[in-house]
């Protein structure tokens, strides 16, 4: 059974937003396949695809906050860790499985971290991309997210 997404409507400046996804998995003697749609599993309509590869192992990437985007990461392969902030509170999250994902909404600075040999990280976005859309100084994340409260 798929994992629906419990907060349709995101409230900015919460990490409690954030949420673990799982994903069906339809799995048979010739392997598995995870699906991840629009209205069933994720509440936005997909407008971008990325995907992270290649990373060494002590590699920090996002270090950013989004002022209106909500994304889903999902480790396609091997596994690691995202640390979110909301200005007021922190969680950390394991990704590990690709029958998973985590959903990050607006307001929310987040590091990916401690990822395996060979890791590769999948983010589906709900917009395209947009610089001014990035907290990029977190000093300036944390005056922004604080002042929503
Ligand atoms: P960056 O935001 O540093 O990656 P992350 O936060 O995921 O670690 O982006 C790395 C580079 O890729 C940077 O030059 C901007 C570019 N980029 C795009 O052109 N389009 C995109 O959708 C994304 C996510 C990044």
């Amino acid at each position: 059974m798929s994992a629906r997404l419990s907060h349709p409507g995101t409230e900015p400046g919460r990490v409690e937003p954030c949420r673990l996804l799982e994903f069906d998995e339809h799995a048979d003697p010739r392997g598995s396949l995870s699906v991840v749609e629009t209205g069933k599993d994720i509440d936005f309509e997909i407008k971008r695809v990325y995907y992270l590869y290649g990373l060494p192992v002590a590699t920090v990437r996002g270090a950013h906050g989004h002022r209106c985007l909500r994304q889903v990461v999902i480790a396609l392969h091997g596994q690691f860790e995202i640390t979110v902030d909301d200005g007021h509170t922190r969680g950390r999250y394991l990704l590990d499985t690709p029958r998973r994902g985590l959903f990050i909404g607006p307001m929310t600075w987040r590091n990916l971290i401690n990822f395996s040999p060979g890791a590769v990280g999948l983010v589906l976005a709900s917009e395209i991309y947009d610089e001014s859309d990035y907290y990029r100084n977190y000093d300036e994340f944390v005056l922004a997210a604080r002042a929503l409260r």
